[in-house]
């Protein structure tokens, strides 16, 4: 049972939810717009505010700054999009949803957003939203709870662990990271652990003085001493030997390192984020951090699933991805093939695949025959051929593809290996294969 303010200018959905609370309990004031929610704000008694980030007279999120400390507030928007919600996390929002909204859901926020009012009556002050620009694209659940953990980890010092398959966007949501963190002035520097000898990584992180070692000709300063008061990133931190993962922790612990072959004591004061695509829990057979090192980093941890546990977010990629190319869209059959497939290799593989179709493709929309054969296979094969011998349906399927490149070539034949992404010769040789002779 509490007080709450609902700041939205569509009557229907202000009535709606005003009922909604009523029928639980809550007593509702409304309001239409931004002038009216300040006056709003000015009621002490005030449990938790659902705000509608469009309004009239300016943006809801200018609001979150100024509110009253320890107010919660759960922001309503119509579409899910990453800067928004992410801006909104960062900028105190206790909870972000989509528009239409799931009434039980909303009603079970605003239950919480109460209870934490009540417990935190004197909370400290949020701090203030930033501008800025992400480029991650989605819009399923799972991609709006990794925005609103991007959110509040930006709004932190604490060292952040982002787990996920290969190609899922760790590097991006580190850098979205930074970018709207309080760091975002500082410098962001990458490290993968894993592309250098243990040997050199030290030095790589730590730096070295001059004569630490052969070759050692001068000081250097190492990324961590680099990253200054920024974010260091440091990529692949499976991969990071055993005892290097000592060192490391005592960053982690109280910021202090020292050079390689150095014995002055420094001190880091760069935010540590780390990513990594192996098993790292303790206790897992397969795991690969030390335990302290686990708990440590993993104070914030952002798990990126899979594009394949999140095919929502596929039509919304690849229009992201066209918007790179000369291509405008993609056939009803093409993208039934992008949403059948696995994605392996996630959102990098699928942004490859049809950046690369749309060199291809002979208008100016990706038809299912631009699409590598990986991903066209299991269909094409079962909706022509009428055989199930492997070998039949590949050299149908091969024949078919090779026509079509010679018909694109206009039948030169060098210009169509390279649409097919062979080498001539082989080219000449399949042509005999199949007893093509034209082109
Ligand atoms: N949600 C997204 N929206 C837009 N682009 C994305 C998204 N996720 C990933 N990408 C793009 O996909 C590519 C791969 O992403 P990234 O390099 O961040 O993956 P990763 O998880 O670090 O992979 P790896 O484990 O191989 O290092 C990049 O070009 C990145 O910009
Ligand atoms: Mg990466």
């Amino acid at each position: 049972m509490g007080k709450v303010l609902i700041v939205e200018d569509e009557r229907r959905v202000r009535d709606g939810l005003a009922r909604a609370l009523a029928s639980r309990g809550h007593e509702a004031v409304s309001v239409a717009n931004l002038a009216d929610a300040r006056r709003a704000l000015a009621d002490a008694a005030l449990g938790c505010v659902l705000l509608d980030l469009h309004l009239p007279d300016g943006d809801g999120l200018d609001l979150l700054t100024e509110l009253p400390a320890g107010l919660p507030v759960i922001v309503a928007t119509a579409s899910a999009e990453s800067d928004r919600a992410i801006l909104a996390m960062r900028g105190g929002a206790f909870e972000y949803v989509t528009k239409p909204f799931d009434l039980p859901e909303l009603m079970a926020a605003v239950a919480r957003a109460l209870r934490s009012r009540e417990l935190s009556r004197d909370a400290a002050g949020v701090p203030a939203a930033r501008a800025g620009t992400s480029a991650l694209v989605g819009g399923s659940a799972a991609m709006l709870s990794v925005w609103k953990l991007i959110g509040r980890a930006a709004a932190s010092d604490a060292p952040v662990l982002i787990v996920g398959e290969t190609g899922t966007g760790k590097d991006l949501v580190a850098q979205t990271l930074h970018n709207h963190s309080a760091r975002a002035a500082e410098p962001f520097v990458a490290v993968n652990v894993a592309s250098l000898p243990p040997t050199l990584i030290e030095s790589e992180l730590m730096g070295h003085e001059k004569g630490a070692f052969t070759g050692a000709i001068a000081r250097r300063i190492g990324r961590i001493e680099a990253a200054g008061k920024g974010t260091l990133f440091l990529d692949e931190i499976g991969d990071l030997d055993p005892q290097l993962q000592a060192k490391l922790l005592r960053v982690l612990q109280d910021g202090g390192f020292e050079r390689v072959g150095g014995s002055e004591r420094l001190q880091s004061h760069a935010r540590v984020v780390a990513a990594t695509n192996k098993v790292v829990q303790p206790g897992h057979r397969d795991a690969v951090l030390r335990e302290e090192i686990y708990y440590r980093l993993a104070v914030l941890e952002i798990a990126i699933p899979p594009l394949r546990a999140r095919k929502s977010d596929i039509p919304m990629l690849v229009a992201h991805a066209l918007r790179r190319t000369r291509a405008r869209a993609v056939s009803e059959p093409a993208m039934q093939h992008l949403l059948a497939y696995d994605w392996p290799g996630n959102v990098r593989e699928l942004l490859h695949v049809v950046e690369r179709a749309a060199l291809l493709c002979a208008s100016d929309v990706i038809d299912a025959a631009d699409l590598p054969p990986a991903i066209q296979a299991p269909t094409v094969a079962a909706a022509s051929e009428d055989t199930l011998v492997l070998r039949d349906a590949v050299a149908a399927l091969e024949r078919r593809l090779i026509e079509r490149a010679l018909e694109r070539s206009g039948g030169n034949r060098a210009e169509a290996a390279r649409l097919l992404g062979i080498a001539r010769p082989q080219l000449y040789a399949k042509l005999a294969e199949h007893g093509i002779t034209r082109g």
